[in-house]
């Protein structure tokens, strides 16, 4: 008699367990990415016109190279890649991302 009232308490036991999949986290987590780019004048056309492709993280992570390279390299964002660049705007990205790598804190 005993062992039956223990098997109904756990059928009822088991029929509170909600079948239902719970995600202990909810939220998605994207890929971590907490750098941004400093502040500093022409960071707003780098956010413009190359973190739709690229990462603020791998924006500050390129070598050092001149103004030139930059031109060069904005240049070729557009022509190989079809980034929409604004034309006006390159000046701008050149003189921001010279102006990053100068930084201290900017790799070598
Ligand atoms: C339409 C997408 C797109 C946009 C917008 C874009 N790029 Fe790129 N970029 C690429 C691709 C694709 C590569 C080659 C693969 C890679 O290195 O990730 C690349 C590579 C690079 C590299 C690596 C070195 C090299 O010469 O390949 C640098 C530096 C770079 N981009 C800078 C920029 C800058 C600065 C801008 C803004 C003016 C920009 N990109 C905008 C797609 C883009």
């Amino acid at each position: 008699m005993r062992a039956a009232a223990l098997i109904v308490a756990l059928a009822l036991a088991s029929c509170d367990s909600s079948p239902e999949i719970v995600f202990k986290d909810a939220s998605l987590t994207l890929p971590d990415d907490p750098v941004d780019l400093p502040e500093g004048p022409g960071r707003d056309a780098v956010i413009e016109n190359c973190t739709a492709c690229h990462s603020p993280s791998t924006m500050l992570q390129q070598p050092k190279v001149s103004a030139e390279k930059w031109e060069s390299i904005v240049g070729k964002m557009k022509k190989l890649y079809k980034a929409p660049v604004d034309d006006a705007a390159v000046p701008a990205i050149v003189d921001y991302m010279v102006h990053v790598q100068s930084l201290p804190e900017a790799k070598p």
